[in-house]
């Protein structure tokens, strides 16, 4: 049973995303890391019930997150089965397809032959009839736009999808987009994009300001750098951390400078009362246009400390 609790702070957890009907919460869970084969599946599901029970309802996979590839999805299939399977309409579920996902000719990228085959590939794995938000996870230079284009609109046509997302594509490919699919009268709902206080590129290319514009949501990825923007590296690189999987987040990252300006921060944030990752989530969500941020945590005391915010605690 969920908590009775959950939706305690309705008024300041949850924005609209762009000029749609759909609002969505500050802090919304992503399952990249920590919820695939390799993590403990109790950890997930703790983690999971724990971020539902506080009003967190915005889900975010793709084919490929967890290790081995497809087994996020397959962690959330089991959780849908055991424990969500009534609360189906209380959640918004995204998933992506763009990066490479199975070998040969139609494993990655923007055809509609991928696209198609890598969705029902997602809804199979998480036991669902459909995702509440399908995104092109990267633009394809080599496809044409209209096929890429085309194809998601025909998902949602099909009851798949409800709603379409753009994820890493450039400003000008993503003017087209936005043109393509409002003429389609299945409007872009959402720019999927990296943005943290050390990665500032849609706030640079413009993509964030155009997105505003256009009504059309922002949701931030890595918000803390994958953990960088945090105290988990204050004191070295602990054995259980992202950095030391040597994969995604790598050590030479954590310069001399890096780590002097997290001393900084850190000593700013504890003067008021607070953590290194409670700032960098608020900067983040403070910026015009930015409707949610997507977090990945590896504990549920993590998740916890990331929802004690001053707009919303
Ligand atoms: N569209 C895309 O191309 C794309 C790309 C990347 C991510 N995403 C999405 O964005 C989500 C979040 O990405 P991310 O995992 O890189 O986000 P992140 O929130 O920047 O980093 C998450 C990591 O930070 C650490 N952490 C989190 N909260 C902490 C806290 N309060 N104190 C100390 N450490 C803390 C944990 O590291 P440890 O594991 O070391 O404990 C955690 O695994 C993904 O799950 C995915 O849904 C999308």
């Amino acid at each position: 049973m969920a908590s009775e609790a959950r939706y305690a702070q309705m008024e300041t957890f949850y924005n609209r995303c762009g000029r749609s009907g759909v609002r969505l919460p500050k802090i919304s869970l992503g399952f990249w890391h920590n919820f695939g084969a390799d993590a403990p599946f109790e950890r997930s599901r703790e983690i999971t019930r724990y971020a539902f029970d506080r009003g967190i309802v915005h889900f975010d996979f793709a084919n490929n997150y967890g290790m081995p590839f497809g087994s996020a999805e397959m962690t959330f299939g089991r959780l849908m089965d055991e424990d969500f399977r009534p609360y189906r309409d209380e959640l918004f579920i995204s998933t992506k397809a763009g990066y490479n996902m199975w070998p040969g000719l139609y494993g990655e990228w923007g055809s509609r032959k991928y696209l198609m085959a890598s969705l029902d590939q997602s809804l199979r794995r998480m036991h669902l009839d459909y995702v509440d938000l399908f995104y092109s996870h990267r633009y394809d230079p080599e496809t044409p736009i209209e096929e890429t284009l085309q194809a998601m609109v025909d998902i949602v046509r099909s009851g798949k999808a409800l709603y379409l997302g753009i994820s890493n594509w450039p400003l000008e490919p993503l003017r087209k987009a936005v043109t393509y699919l409002r003429e389609r009268d299945v409007p872009l709902l959402i720019y999927q994009g990296k943005l943290n206080m050390l990665d500032r590129g849609p706030i640079d290319t413009g993509i964030l300001d155009f997105c505003h514009q256009e009504g059309i949501g922002f949701i931030a990825y890595s918000p803390l750098a994958q953990g960088l923007l945090s105290d988990r590296y204050l004191n070295g690189i602990p054995l259980d951390s992202r950095m030391a999987q040597n994969r995604y987040l790598k050590p030479e990252r954590l310069t001399p400078e890096l780590k002097e300006y997290l001393t900084r921060l850190g000593e700013q944030a504890n003067s008021a009362g607070r953590t290194i990752a409670q700032e960098a989530l608020h900067w983040v969500l403070e910026q015009r246009g930015v409707t949610s941020v997507l977090v990945g945590v590896s504990s549920v005391e993590q998740l916890e400390d990331n929802l004690k915010n001053r707009r919303f605690a």
